[in-house]
């Protein structure tokens, strides 16, 4: 039988937390009230007022937050298309200077903002300035890229003709981001969305809604400074309405959306019921995988950063980890020591390594998992409860791990919580069927020193996922390489490599400057 978690609220926050959030409030310019809606004129919205809530103590934060309808939406998109013929002539390296000044901005504020996201989402300060850093380092991305967007030369295999393919803006964008990366996920399309031309209307989640518009203010601001008109960057926050109303909008050419498999399914279709594009990032369900010739000290911790970081709420969290039989009682008793060092607690405070988890729900998901987990004969190691000792309220567990066998059905599941799974193998090509056998294909690594393993690990029999890494964790992606997944994870590709050309049309152009008109495949249609 399942425990529900109720709990009863005190009005009032650690008083820490308060004066934290005062004095950040201050710098990224938030209010006693903010609206949750920048329509690219006005910060206006006609919703709910809501408390923002901290999930350090489970209370209000003091700040309040007024959400977007899917009124306040269709202001947002009208001004956005609005918008959008000027933006797109401007050149590309001038709409890339805009954004490396929003990186700028950004570099200002990495410390209030990445405090901001340890208040409200409850990551560890460190990986809040992590994810601010995140959006810098696209934005230095996307400015150099302005430059260079490329587009081929296609010889022709007629006589006077000249091929060539180009690579126009969509029109508009609409991004949703999900509560455990509200600036980052926000960023990464923003910055690439807007060097290819397009203008963006984007809401994140309704509980992270002081990061969203602190964000949003800065990069208002520079377009402001710079007398871009602002509504090529518009932003909603509201709840489920304001995601449907763009998601169905005929007006939004790219939804991209970060979140679960189930939503991201229904958004993939009703998108496609209107030839729309969808870039999707949905679950993980990743694994590590060690070779009895990995380095042991590499392996602990990066599955500590890998399943305990952002307590287990990254979409590349590390899930499963499939030790060989011969390393797998060292790594285990290693891997429990150091889960027994890690600090649990408020977020904000130096040392913690683990702060809570983000919503009430997502702990009673924790607890049925664990019960899951050993009703189908999971051996629990270390963990498996709610964490009361010195924290400060009532979202905290136990970074948490179960020995159990590969098949146990548990271990197919993504639940948004740190427990960790342990399984053994005895051959590589067990372990990689294992790693492919669940129906997300986002990240996964690879523990070795032999090159065949790694060959063999990376290549078209490997893993089938779209992040493939050796001796480094699933999570943690530098912004250069294409990130996404495969199969439920849905296909979509964002930040560096090519992912800008997600955000683009492309155009396959022929110019015959001859006098005569060949055909192609040498058709002769009454030539004479
Ligand atoms: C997410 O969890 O939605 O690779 C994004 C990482 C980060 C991004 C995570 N760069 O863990």
């Amino acid at each position: 039988m399942l425990r529900r978690c109720t709990y009863r609220l005190s009005n009032n926050s650690l008083p820490s937390l308060k004066s934290i959030l005062k004095s950040v409030a201050g710098e990224l310019q938030l209010d006693e009230v903010n609206a949750a809606c920048f329509d690219g004129k006005v910060w206006k919205a006609t919703g709910e007022t809501v408390n923002a809530m901290s999930p350090i103590d489970g209370n209000p934060s003091g700040l309040r937050v007024q959400l977007a309808t899917p009124a306040d939406y269709e202001r947002c998109i009208t001004n956005a298309k609005a918008a959008q013929r000027e933006w797109q002539l401007t050149p590309a390296p001038v709409r890339g200077e805009i954004v490396r000044q929003i990186g700028e901005e950004l570099r200002k504020y990495l410390n209030p903002l990445g405090k901001l996201l340890a208040i409200e989402v409850g990551k560890i300060f460190p990986e809040g300035v992590g994810e601010v850093q995140e959006y810098v380092d696209v934005c230095d991305f996307a400015c150099g890229l302005s430059r260079q967007i490329p587009g081929q030369v296609i010889p022709s295999e007629r006589k006077g003709h000249f091929m060539m393919e180009q690579w126009h803006p969509l029109g508009t964008v609409g991004i949703i981001a999900a509560f455990n990366f509200p600036v980052a996920v926000a960023g990464w399309n923003t910055a690439i969305s807007m060097i290819c031309g397009n203008t963006q209307v984007w809401k994140g989640s309704p509980t992270t809604s002081l990061c969203s518009i602190a964000t949003q203010k800065i990069v208002t601001r520079v377009l402001e400074r710079n007398n871009i008109n602002p509504a090529i960057a518009t932003f909603a926050n509201g709840g489920v309405d304001v995601g449907q109303a763009m998601v169905r909008d005929p007006r939004v050419n790219l939804v991209s959306f970060t979140g679960s498999c189930q939503i991201g399914n229904e958004v993939a279709k009703v998108v496609a019921g209107r030839f729309g594009k969808s870039l999707l990032e949905l679950g993980g369900n990743n694994a590590i995988l060690v070779m009895p010739d990995a380095d042991l000290r590499l392996v602990v911790r990066s599955v500590l950063f890998g399943a305990v970081g952002t307590a287990g709420q990254r979409c590349t969290t590390c899930r499963r980890l499939y030790l060989h039989e011969d390393i797998h009682d060292e790594v285990m008793a290693r891997l429990k020591e150091c889960y027994k060092q890690v600090k649990i607690g408020d977020p904000t405070q130096t040392g913690v390594l683990c702060g809570p988890l983000h919503t009430i729900n997502a702990v009673d998901a924790f607890l049925e998992a664990v019960e899951k987990a050993k009703a189908e004969g999971g051996q629990l190691q270390i963990g498996g409860e709610r964490q009361h000792i010195g924290v400060p309220g009532p979202n905290y567990v136990q970074p948490t791990i179960f020995s159990i066998s590969p098949n146990a059905k548990c271990v197919q599941h993504e639940v948004f919580v740190p427990i960790l799974y342990v399984m053994k193998f005895k051959t590589l090509e067990e372990a990689i069927g294992y790693n492919n056998s669940v129906e997300q294909g986002l990240s996964s690594a690879l523990f070795t020193k032999n090159i065949q393993n790694i060959m063999t690990w990376t290549g078209p029999r490997g893993s089938d996922c779209g992040i493939v890494n050796v001796n480094i964790p699933t999570n943690g992606a530098e912004i250069g390489g294409a990130f996404g997944g495969e199969k439920a994870t849905g296909g979509g590709r964002e930040s560096g490599s090519d992912s800008w050309k997600q955000y683009c049309r492309r155009v396959s152009t022929t110019i015959n400057y001859s006098d005569s008109l060949p055909l192609a495949q040498g058709i002769d249609f009454g030539s004479s």
